[in-house]
């Protein structure tokens, strides 16, 4: 049986998620997990050149340096899975986003973590590149994880919910049957400002467990303000990134509310994340939401969404068989498949493409 290895690395800048999978009779059956996260300076660097700030140099040594931290992350799960490399079909890496900028004249989409260095190190055929042959097509390019939910998460009887909660937050609505069209888009930051500002007061980070801003209050003029951003109020299809949603952006906002204090600012962010969630969901009075991503693991926002969200059912995807944390790697070893078995990675409903697109680009072993 054919086994794949998905490797992901989102907009939090966390660290590297790696996963060996298969799909035995269109099932999900995961067979090693292994992280490894960004050493503290790299991932300073990062946030760094994400911002605009860094030399072509800069940029050129970070694509190595991340490309060889990728092939490592792939290197350590295979040996720890106690297999060949030969069992492998493919890696599927996205790599880094270092910017996103999916509107204009001249759109583009910007990942970093030379592909060729984890087919050199590991003697695997890497593909990766996934974004930019739908932004060609006119799309986004984003978010692409939507297929993936589409062919493992649907259902005949029940409309679902998918709701990713990374640095960004994004949705895959998916209606029972499947004779409606699947929609999904980025609905915002979900833990992106809370960790920049985390990170700005604190020195931590993120917020363990939500424990900061569960000291806080909701200041509701700052809420207003942050949720009159012209991005919450945008129709899909739309897809964001840190370039907009960053601690410029909190200071800002913060700036003209300077009355208010750290923590009440963290909570506000933690509301943000809510209600910008809550008010793009579809209008599906019986539909079940199932979280997955890092947020998952921040109990406090959990339970005020949950709240948000009543009385539509929210549980997490480890109830659809995929541990949250691994929804995303996954879904990226399954696009590498896709892209071998020359078959679309995009839904063009989603992510406003002209039409479905094989994505990728190959580096064979
Ligand atoms: N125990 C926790 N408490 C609060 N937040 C957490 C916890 N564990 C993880 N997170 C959040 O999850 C984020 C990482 O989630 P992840 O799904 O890897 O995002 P991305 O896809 O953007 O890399 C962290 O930056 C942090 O905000
Ligand atoms: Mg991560």
């Amino acid at each position: 049986m054919s086994k794949w290895l998905g490797l992901m690395s989102g907009t939090s800048m966390d660290g590297i998620d790696a996963v060996l999978v298969s799909f035995p009779d269109n099932r999900i059956q995961i067979h090693h997990t292994h992280s490894i996260a960004y050493p503290e300076d790299i991932r300073q660097r990062l946030t760094q050149i994400s911002q605009n700030q860094g030399t072509p140099d800069e940029l050129g040594e970070l694509d190595h340096i991340v490309g060889s931290l990728f092939a490592e992350a792939a290197s350590q799960a295979i040996e720890k899975a106690g297999i060949s490399s030969n069992d492998i079909s493919a890696i599927g890496s996205h790599g880094q986003t270092i910017r996103h900028q999916p509107r204009g004249n001249t759109p583009f989409s910007l990942q970093i973590g030379d592909p060729n260095l984890i087919a050199e190190k590991t003697g695997v055929t890497t593909v990766a590149d996934f974004r930019r042959r739908d932004m060609s097509a006119g799309g986004q390019g984003a978010p692409l994880v939507p297929a993936f939910h589409k062919a493992f998460f649907g259902s005949e009887t029940e409309d679902r919910c998918i709701l990713n909660l990374g640095g960004i937050a994004n949705i895959s609505w998916l209606p029972a049957g499947g004779n409606q069209p699947v929609t999904g888009f980025d609905t915002g930051p979900a833990n992106a400002l809370m960790d920049a500002w985390c990170q700005y007061r604190t020195g931590r980070p993120y917020d363990e467990d939500g424990r900061w801003a569960a000291e806080g209050m909701v200041h509701q003029e700052l809420l207003g303000d942050m949720l009159s951003d012209g991005y919450f109020m945008r129709p899909p299809p739309k897809s964001t990134g840190k370039e907009k949603f960053n601690l410029e952006w909190v200071k800002t906002l913060a700036h003209r509310h300077s009355e208010v204090s750290d923590a009440d600012v963290q909570r506000t962010l933690l509301e943000l994340t809510i209600v910008s969630i809550a008010r793009q969901l579809p209008h599906a009075p019986n539909m079940t939401i199932f979280a997955c991503g890092g947020g998952t693991r921040n109990t406090f926002l959990m339970r005020e969404l949950k709240r948000a969200c009543s009385p539509l059912m929210m549980t997490s995807t480890a109830d659809l068989g995929l541990d949250p944390q691994w929804v995303e790697p996954v879904a990226f070893g399954w696009l590498a498949k896709q892209t071998l078995e020359k078959r679309p990675g995009n839904l063009p409903e989603v992510t406003g493409a002209s039409g479905e697109r094989i994505l990728g680009a190959v580096y064979f072993a």
